[in-house]
């Protein structure tokens, strides 16, 4: 899981991981495709029968998986985000970004250090690695996170999001609403969110910005549209969604063996947790269904060698950018 940033990365490797085009992902393709050996990654995948049991939530893997990583040892502060993203660095003022699937803060960290003048909104479905989070942002020299960091439980593959992000007055009035004071159309929500929201306050007004970094590969891709269409529920019109993750014939695909698919480019760690592996067709399909427009989408390959044993790797990771309609 090193794209969920869980190693250290040497300076050269973090620098290298933006943006990047070391080799040409189509000649990836033709070597992977000639291979034998990697045939059952590339085939249909079995429709399953119903006599099988019913999987465990994906959610709970995870939740298991921070329990025993509680140390937070594997954070990583995502400095290279904000040069793959520079809108980050140049949001207006008071800009309200979202991190959805937070883990241990790697990615908040680095987008509350850019400036001063935005918040960060950050949900995961596990009690623990929020903590964690909240601990790392709190500590980490250079961030002053105080009423910039908010982390809320949430597991966003079966969840919607809680009205205080934006509440459905202010989504139905074109977001127009800001600054407005409660109205008898409001919902009364304040008693469920007191710290978030100030007074004469309905909702926070929706969100500038998402990030979703290595996280929607994290879900089960049969949630991952309606995932989708929850997270754009809450983006202002207008809004951003940032959005990083693994891409078809990464190496850490092509390690999975063949009992560790559980469908179609998708597959389970020893761990339970789950890893899809996105396609250019795949995102487009996917955000396009879910109302974004593509702004930019392409494959960041980056070849780099395994310090303990010398090896070249090919890594691959999709970089895309989409933005809500703003009518
Ligand atoms: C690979 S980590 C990425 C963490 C972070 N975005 C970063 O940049 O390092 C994936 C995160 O998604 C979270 N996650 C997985 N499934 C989720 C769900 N259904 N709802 C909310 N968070 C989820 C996991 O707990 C984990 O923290």
């Amino acid at each position: 899981m090193d794209g969920g940033g869980e190693r250290e990365s040497t300076k050269h490797e973090v620098e290298a991981e933006y943006h990047c085009h070391d080799f040409d992902w189509e000649d990836l393709r033709a070597d992977v495709e000639a291979n034998p050996s990697f045939s059952y990654h590339l085939c249909p995948f079995p429709t399953t029968t119903t006599t099988d049991s019913p999987p465990a939530p994906q959610s709970e893997a995870w939740k298991s998986f921070h329990r025993r990583h509680a140390s937070g040892k594997f954070f990583k502060e995502r400095r290279y985000l904000l040069k793959e993203f520079p809108e980050l660095l140049n949001s207006k003022e008071c800009a309200k970004v979202l991190e959805v699937g937070c883990g241990n803060g790697s990615t908040a960290v680095s987008i509350l250090r850019c400036s001063p003048s935005i918040t960060v909104y950050a949900c995961d479905c596990s009690e623990d690695t929020l903590q964690k989070a909240n601990e790392i942002v709190f500590n980490t020299q250079g961030v002053d996170a105080k009423d910039r960091f908010h982390p809320f439980l949430l597991d966003v593959s079966k969840e919607a999001f809680p009205d205080w992000l934006f509440c459905n007055w202010c989504q139905s009035s074109g977001a127009k609403a800001v600054g407005l004071s409660l109205d008898s159309g409001h919902h009364n929500i304040r008693n469920e969110q007191p710290i978030v929201l100030k007074e004469n306050q309905c909702c926070i007004h929706g969100i500038d910005v998402i990030t979703m970094i290595f996280t929607l590969s994290a879900i089960p891709y049969d949630l991952m549209l309606a995932t989708l269409r929850r997270c754009v529920s809450v983006l202002k019109p207008g809004g951003l969604v940032l959005f990083r993750d693994y891409g078809i014939y990464d190496m850490t695909m092509l390690r999975f063996l063949p009992h560790q698919r559980v469908g179609f480019r998708e597959y389970i760690r020893a761990d339970g947790t789950f890893s899809y592996y996105f396609s250019l067709d795949t995102v487009r399909e996917l955000f396009d269904a879910a109302g974004l427009l593509e702004l930019e989408l392409e494959y960041c390959c980056v070849r780099s060698v395994n310090r303990k044993n010398g090896k070249n790797m090919r890594r691959v990771w999709v970089h895309g950018k989409f933005q809500k309609p703003t009518s």
